[in-house]
């Protein structure tokens, strides 16, 4: 099928409508995965030769940051052009092979829909700003004589904004912008400005992508008296922009960014009429917590808050992104606390988070890291991993932003590390260059050639993932274990379970599994070893040690 409508129609791959739930999803961006023309800048071609690569992996969906053209004052969520793809990343054909390329090898495409702000470069900005106050083109955005209305909102990039509100010398007013004042907030009340997104995801769906992330989601709208944040009305954009996307794209997937405690955030699903997925942002900083602390009172504490969600939408869980480590869903002490733990370098933070890739984080202690991915893959929710991730990549905190985590791919122990053959002072980033993090230490070519490698160990994550329903869709129960620093979860569907051991202690740890349902002697699904026999009810955990072993009820 080569056109259009039939695109649209093949766009989702199978007939299972709620894949997004047993989905292992690979986040990445076009700039830095490999540059193909050699210009130092990544591209889609060069992301669809990679293709085998994310294939191997055993990764199911590919989420792409965004890649529109854009002045790229905000990495390219400052938007200038919703319909077309950057030039320095290639062209729509290119988008449109890699989209093709990827659902031929089964995996899924999810995009980005920043669908709160344009760049102010954006041409419906630039005719905003020129048009008289008060008509249909000027008020596309969010206008005001006075930068005192909708005081009780947050500010949220606080290290480079002062206020929500920046003057705007052709307007001769005072527009609204909830990220950089270069990012101005479309006006969701102006129904012209709806029509305009839906048109947008026509574009995107009718191509064939599988997925919308929908970035900053809980600032559409804004109302005096309120903080701006998760208003009904955003809610009721969202139900009808469901509606629309299901009459039209069937099994297409909307996945909401909002950072937000968990009840706020699960009500992006409404009644399973909203989104299908949501971030679950508050999980991610306490498995850190927990990790250091050894002991697991964050996690308990976050799942007893997490709301049961309806039966067709799905948590994304993540570890890491290419955003700073948010500290936005903690307490102001547990802030400090993870400050102070995690980011001692006051370079490290970044508005009221950390900018430092998963490895550093963990000190690159190998057992750390796959203490925390076990977690991740065996909690409720879709586990997302950040591209590099999977090889234990480091950080570059001397880069402004966040951009000391979106450096290029390391691919070879080559100088070039296989990203680029453009002379390294043309790249759009320069490459980790320090030891143990250089390519020299941590590149894919190395780690894929050796059975112990994190990368290895993450495949073998992904099979199991692959093969225990359980995981995706089970519920979960903790397990106790006489231990708070030992994190022992059932997940159970039908007749069918699985118990992951986590020690959170750089310890050996003796435990009691209380697990009467567990009958004969397993093996260790992740080192293959016999651990455990259910008559003893012990085990033996070796310090930072992950045990995965699964049953059905009526074994014995
Ligand atoms: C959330 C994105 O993850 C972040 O990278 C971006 O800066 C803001 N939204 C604004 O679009």
């Amino acid at each position: 099928m080569t056109t259009r409508a039939g695109r649209a129609a093949a766009g989702s791959q199978g007939t299972d409508p709620t894949w997004y739930r047993d989905a292992i999803i690979y986040e990445v961006h076009v700039r830095s995965f490999a540059d193909s023309d050699g210009d130092g800048v990544g591209d889609f071609r060069g992301l669809t030769q990679k293709l085998p690569y994310l294939a191997a992996l055993g990764i199911t969906a590919v989420w792409l940051l965004p890649f529109y053209p854009s002045p790229l004052r905000d990495d390219g969520y400052d938007i200038a052009d919703y319909t077309a793809v950057h030039p320095q990343y290639g062209t729509l054909r290119d988008f449109e092979t890699f989209l093709h390329e990827a659902h031929r090898r089964g995996l899924r495409v999810i995009t980005e829909l920043v669908l709160n702000h344009t760049s102010n470069q954006h041409p419906w900005f630039q005719r905003a700003r020129r048009a008289p106050a008060g008509s249909r083109w000027r008020d596309f955005y969010v206008w005001s004589d006075t930068p005192d209305r909708y005081a009780e909102a947050r500010i949220i990039f606080k290290d480079f904004e002062t206020s929500n509100w920046a003057w705007d010398p052709v307007a001769r007013a005072y527009y609204w912008h909830r990220f950089y004042s270069h990012q101005p907030d479309l006006n969701y009340d102006n129904p012209a400005v709806r029509r305009a997104i839906l048109r947008v995801v026509d574009f995107w769906c009718a191509l064939g992508v599988d997925g919308l992330r929908l970035d900053a989601v809980p600032y559409l709208y804004e109302r005096d008296g309120t903080p701006c944040e998760n208003l009904p009305e955003t809610h009721a954009f969202l139900k009808d922009l469901r509606r629309y996307v299901d009459a039209r794209y069937p099994h297409r997937m909307l996945l909401a960014e909002a950072n937000q405690w968990p009840e706020h955030a699960a009500a992006y699903f409404g009644d399973g009429d909203e989104c299908h997925m949501a971030f679950h942002f508050p999980l991610m900083p306490r498995l850190y917590m927990a990790l250091k602390q050894g002991n697991i009172s964050p996690l308990e504490w976050v799942f007893e808050r997490t709301p049961a969600i309806p039966e067709n939408c799905q948590w994304c869980t993540f570890l890491r992104n290419h955003d700073e480590l948010t500290l936005e869903m903690v307490t102001p002490e547990e802030r400090e606390y993870m400050w102070r733990e995690y980011a001692p370098d006051p370079r490290m933070r970044l508005n009221l988070g950390i900018r430092r890739r998963l490895a550093p984080l963990l000190d690159n202690d190998q057992r750390r890291i796959r203490l925390l991915y076990s977690m991740l893959f065996s909690f409720p929710g879709t586990p997302i991993v950040y591209y590099g991730d999977e090889i234990g990549m480091g950080d570059n905190i001397e880069l402004f932003d966040r951009n000391g985590v979106r450096t290029p791919m390391q691919w070879d122990a080559s100088p070039n590390a296989g990203f680029s053959t453009a002379s390294p002072s043309l790249w759009y980033a320069p490459m980790i260059s320090t030891p143990p993090f250089d390519p020299a230490h941590v590149n894919v070519a190395d780690q894929t050639g050796r059975s112990d490698s994190l990368y290895h160990f993450l495949k073998h994550l992904i099979i199991l993932r692959k093969a225990h329903p359980e995981l995706s869709s089970g519920e979960m129960r903790w397990l106790q274990t006489g231990s708070r620093s030992v994190a022992a979860v059932l997940r159970i569907e039908k007749n069918r379970w699985l118990c992951a051991v986590h020690n959170l202690l750089d310890a050996v740890q003796e435990i009691e599994l209380c697990f009467p349902q567990a009958k004969g002697s397993f093996r260790d699904l992740i080192e293959g070893t016999l651990i455990y026999h259910a008559d003893a009810g012990r085990l033996t955990l070796q310090p930072y040690q992950t045990v995965w072993f699964a049953g059905t009820m009526d074994q014995g």
